[in-house]
């Protein structure tokens, strides 16, 4: 049956004619049946498009669950799949990164070959100061191409990299170095954002004085404004890069399909942020496949993936999915609205974007400007567009569709998670969209909407969203913390995934996702959690306990609402809000800057002494408290 002849109800927005004949996968149902009838087959197919120095001997170990394995006895480099292989083919002479700077001023561009020459030589040099196998590496920098050079140089010689976004501040960088007892950091002495200059160096110095596991700091220079350079420790990039260290090849280290990648920090229920660790084989399959299908690339696309190499979008879909497929990715290094909100309309007329994917928040922060903007622009290189990182507003959507694409490029809502390395409930472009929806799981998955109990619960209900099948870019366990990986993700509901989202399921089976029901807040798409905001607060001298909400917000989707109670002796006044507002930005980044501190002389809290977040957002929004029943009195 064709998507055409399926009934769907409510606002459905089907395919044309011409997304449908040029899909790379044109029977979803089809497709989508098969893998879910072999999965191991299905995802084995997949691998089999990409390079492996030994094959596997299991698709997948299942053996020891919720340790899942993928591609056991395989051995493997993600590196030699999104650089070596195509040397020996055509995507040699063609560009695998465009990029601009945010004043306009420096456009640079990378062919493959040309790739592979930055990451050798970013290899030798980081090699030359001993990193080995198994190292942990942390990566603090703006959105420059070294960035990327970076996490692949890494990569190559098999460490493992810990990239801190841009965005945090000494307190975030210093417990992500500590926590991964990295070895070395890679930055740059500035970047520029919204016209400002972010000092990152800087705020890297304080970090790693607290941090006696980091030998070496490598320094890329980008403002070049001047930054103070520790003799023994620090060491500019452009000046190894003169040195005989810097070579242009490096041999690709041969690492076990199941060998660690990346860990990426990101929080969770209750604590301190945790490292999510992905591995060579299965998050290069994953990313891999979940690209080509959902944004169906071709070789002519532009593809602009508009987040922060910092996050896991960035990671998947900035870094190792577009050069796995032999994609052109552009990279923007600056804020959207400068230094005008015809930015990024401008980058796409200038470059001939193909695909956009960006994040509802951004759409909401241009849309407020109005579509004068955007229509001073050609848009029509547009193919496709995308969404990830919170639901998007039905309005967005549609602005969205109708000025930028045109009405004729669909958007694919794609749901995923750090966790889940790739798309897990996305459409592909013959799919039917629902404004709002990322319909329905991608091929291989299969989700559920449970109750309290686990129970499945009706059509159009509410309830936990789990995920029941395994994925190959599927994270492996919380690194160094095995048991809170099976705490946190598989013993609330045995032998599922519990995503940590709430969603329902319409009586068409597409999926709609509500938010997350633990103490994660998404700020502009920034996935934050209460805790290391708590804990800021408190590490304040006159504030004895906090806790920390977020709120809807127009733009952002949710803002931050903190509760204080102060240590005796100290009167709350509008200048102390200011104060601890400013408080939290300076030491965990400027995206962490809360709405709004209020005084409170007491947080509602179980009998076992945890914050009842629940209820003060219920109060902070009028709305009915709920079950109060384990409230202490
Ligand atoms: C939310 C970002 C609705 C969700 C890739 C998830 C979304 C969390 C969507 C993961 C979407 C992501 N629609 N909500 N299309 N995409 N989310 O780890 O709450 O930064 O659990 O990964 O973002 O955030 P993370």
């Amino acid at each position: 049956m064709s998507a055409k002849e399926t009934k769907l109800h409510g606002d459905v927005y089907y395919p044309s004619d011409e997304i449908v004949a040029q899909a790379n996968l044109p029977d979803w149902g089809k497709a989508a049946t098969a893998a879910l009838k072999d999965l191991p087959s299905f995802w084995e197919q997949e691998a089999q498009n990409l390079e492996w120095f030994k094959p596997w001997e299991k698709v997948l170990d299942d053996s020891n669950k919720p340790f899942f394995k993928w591609f056991t006895g395989a051995q493997v480099n993600i590196v030699h799949n999104c650089i070596d292989r195509h040397l020996k083919t055509s995507p040699k002479n063609k560009l695998a990164l465009i990029w601009e700077s945010e004043d306009g001023q420096l456009h640079k561009t990378y062919s493959f070959f040309a790739m592979n020459r930055e990451v050798s030589r970013m290899a030798n040099i980081i090699k030359s100061m001993g990193v080995r196998k198994g190292d942990r590496v942390t990566i603090y920098m703006g959105r420059v191409p070294e960035i990327m050079f970076a996490m692949l140089a890494c990569a190559k010689v098999g460490a493992i990299h810990s990239v801190v976004f841009g965005g945090f501040s000494v307190d975030a960088l210093r417990d992500r170095i500590q926590d991964s007892e990295s070895k070395l950091v890679i930055t740059c002495d500035g970047g520029y954002q919204n016209g400002k200059l972010i000092e990152l160096k800087r705020i890297c110095d304080d970090a790693v004085e607290q941090s006696p596991s980091v030998e070496n700091v490598l320094v890329v220079q980008r403002t070049d404004h001047g930054v103070a350079m520790n003799e023994t420790r620090d060491h500019w990039y452009h000046e190894l890069l003169e040195t005989p260290v810097a070579k242009d090849r490096c041999e690709t280290e041969v690492m076990d399909a199941e060998d660690p990648l990346f860990i990426l920090y990101t929080s969770g229920s209750t604590g301190k942020p945790k490292a999510i660790l992905h591995t060579h084989g299965g998050y290069m399959v994953g990313t891999y496949t979940t690209l080509k299908y959902v944004f169906d690339l071709k070789d002519e696309d532009r593809w602009w993936c508009a987040a922060d190499p910092g996050w896991i979008t960035g990671h998947s879909y900035i870094v190792y999915g577009p050069l796995l497929n032999g994609a052109t990715s552009f990279m923007y290094e600056g804020g959207p609205t400068h230094p005008n909100p015809g930015r990024w309309w401008q980058l796409i007329e200038r470059y001939g974007i193909t695909v956009l994917y960006t994040a509802p928040t951004a759409i909401r922060g241009l849309m407020r400007f109005g579509e004068d903007w955007p229509n001073q622009y050609d848009l029509s290189s547009l193919r496709l567009l995308g969404s990830v990182g919170e639901p998007i507003n039905p309005e967005a959507w549609k602005w969205y569709y109708d000025v930028i694409g045109q009405k004729k490029c669909p958007i694919m809502d794609t749901w995923w998670q750090t966790e889940t390395g790739a798309f897990m409930i996305t459409p592909t472009p013959v799919v039917p969209l629902k404004p709002g929806s990322g319909t329905r799981p991608f091929l291989g998955q299969e989700a559920e909407i449970v109750d309290e109990d686990g129970h499945p619960v009706e059509d159009n209900q509410e309830g936990y969203l789990l995920l029941k099948n395994p994925w190959p870019s599927m994270l492996r366990t919380i690194y160094g913390d095995p048991d809170r990986y099976v705490d946190q993700y598989w013993s609330r509901f045995p032998g599922k995934y519990m995503t940590g989202d709430s969603a329902r399921r319409d009586e068409d089976g597409y999926y709609w996702i509500i938010g997350r029901v633990d103490d994660v807040i998404k700020v502009s798409g920034h996935r934050l959690g209460t805790a290391e905001i708590e804990s800021a607060l408190v590490s304040h001298p006159m504030v004895a306990e906090a806790a920390a909400i977020g709120l809807p917000h127009e733009i952002k989707g949710h803002g931050i609402h903190c509760f204080v109670i102060l240590n005796e002796g100290n009167a709350p006044s509008p200048d102390l809000a200011e104060e601890l507002r400013q408080h939290v930005a300076q030491h965990l980044g400027p995206i962490v800057r809360p709405e709004e501190v209020s005084f409170i002389d007491k947080l509602p809290k179980t009998r076992s002494g945890k914050i009842m977040r629940r209820v003060l957002k219920a109060r902070a929004l009028g709305e009915p408290e709920g079950d109060l029943s384990t409230l202490e009195s």
